[in-house]
């Protein structure tokens, strides 16, 4: 009656999702917003919550909510959205639902990590087709082929991609749109922080379905994340989301928040900034490569095998960003969120002197 006897093997092989304790330090780890609500929102915010009856359960189909993004998102009647507890949660209801022993789910490599975690833990099977090394482009030929001989029932496309911050060609996207037999998630989570998106184009093919997220914008805390897609497939997802997946608070602070989006554009188009000007610091320090980033957060190379030793060093001066330098393909590679100018100079700060105390 032991769990190693009863629980999916699938299941026991996996790794829990790590996130660790930022304790004091300066937490550039995550990619979320580093700025809050503006204290002259915050009262507002405060006397709509004040009116949610949290005895009553939550409206399961969250009408306003969904009302007041699809007027945002400007989406044509013939499309529709569905909201999940998180992005996160929005995988998961696309792989219950295609979820069958022997299918695939493919994407680029190295990608969101939720993708293949989830495919493993419906039972699926992931296939993952390594980005260029270099410029971590698609290689496109090799999606293709593997769309053509491997079938998958679905492909992930973080557009922009994390951890590597790049966006791919528009036209390579839709040419896997294109060639894919089944549902295609672009993932649009950076959008705020990106120069295209394929909202507009949901509709033009009938596989297509965008998700995004109000987790990077400034609103992690919600959890609310969102897909807009043709209706025979969200339809289909809708039957899988558990009734009242949206709590009563997240629904009417994200309406709330959809009253006041400029807030959050400015915030985001602060970080741009921000990003522009850490891209720039970090491409003038002897021995550190910085990528291209349409996102809010900057991946970037250390000299060779220096990649934990620069994380544990930003950590002990009170700076948590990402170590991913033991993942296949990003060798010597770690990432930074975009923090506030301040945080922002105390992690360069930071960075300069852990490199020289690694030269030394
Ligand atoms: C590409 C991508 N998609 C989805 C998510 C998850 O977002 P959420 O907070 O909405 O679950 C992340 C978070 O890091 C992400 O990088």
């Amino acid at each position: 009656m032991s769990a190693r006897e009863w629980v999916r093997p699938e299941v026991r092989a996996l790794t829990a999702y790590h996130v660790p304790d930022p304790g004091d330090a300066i937490k550039l780890d995550a990619m979320e917003n580093p700025y809050r609500l503006p204290p002259e929102l915050v009262d507002a915010w405060l006397e709509r919550l004040r009116e949610v009856p949290l005895n009553r359960y939550p409206d399961p189909a969250a009408r306003q909510l969904r009302e007041r993004l699809r007027r945002w998102l400007q989406l044509r009647p013939e499309v529709e959205v569905i909201l999940g507890n998180g992005s996160d949660e929005l995988i998961q209801i696309f792989l219950l639902a295609l979820a069958a022993r022997d299918r695939v789910v493919l994407a680029p490599e190295p990608t969101f990590v939720m993708y293949r975690m989830i495919a493993q833990f419906t039972g699926m099977r992931y296939l993952g087709v390594p980005l260029r090394g270099g410029d971590f482009g698609l290689d496109l030929d090799t999606m293709l082929a593997a769309i053509e001989t491997e079938r998958p029932a679905a492909v992930f496309l973080a557009w922009p991609n994390n951890p590597t911050g790049n966006r791919w060609p528009r036209e390579q996207v839709e040419r896997l749109i294109e060639a894919a037999p089944a549902l295609v998630v672009v993932d649009e989570a950076y959008a705020p922080f990106a120069d295209d998106s394929l909202l507009d184009a949901v509709g033009r093919w009938d596989n297509l379905v965008v998700m995004r997220t109000f987790s990077k914008q400034g609103l992690a805390g919600l959890r609310l994340g969102y897909a807009v897609g043709p209706r025979d497939w969200i339809r289909e997802f809708d039957k899988l989301r558990l009734p009242y997946n949206i709590n009563a608070l997240t629904q009417a602070s994200a309406a709330f928040a959809l009253e006041h989006m400029a807030v959050f554009e400015e915030q985001a188009a602060r970080i741009r900034a921000e990003r522009a000007r850490l891209s720039t610091a970090l491409g003038a320090m002897e021995g550190v490569e910085p990528f291209a980033s349409e996102t809010n957060f900057i991946l970037f190379r250390v000299p060779a095998g220096q990649g934990r030793a620069v994380f544990e060093g930003l950590l002990a001066r009170g700076v948590l960003i990402k170590d991913l330098s033991n993942q296949p393909g990003l060798d010597d590679c770690l990432r930074v969120t975009v923090g506030t100018p301040r945080e922002n100079t105390a992690f360069l700060q930071a960075l300069r002197e852990t490199l020289a105390a690694e030269r030394a």
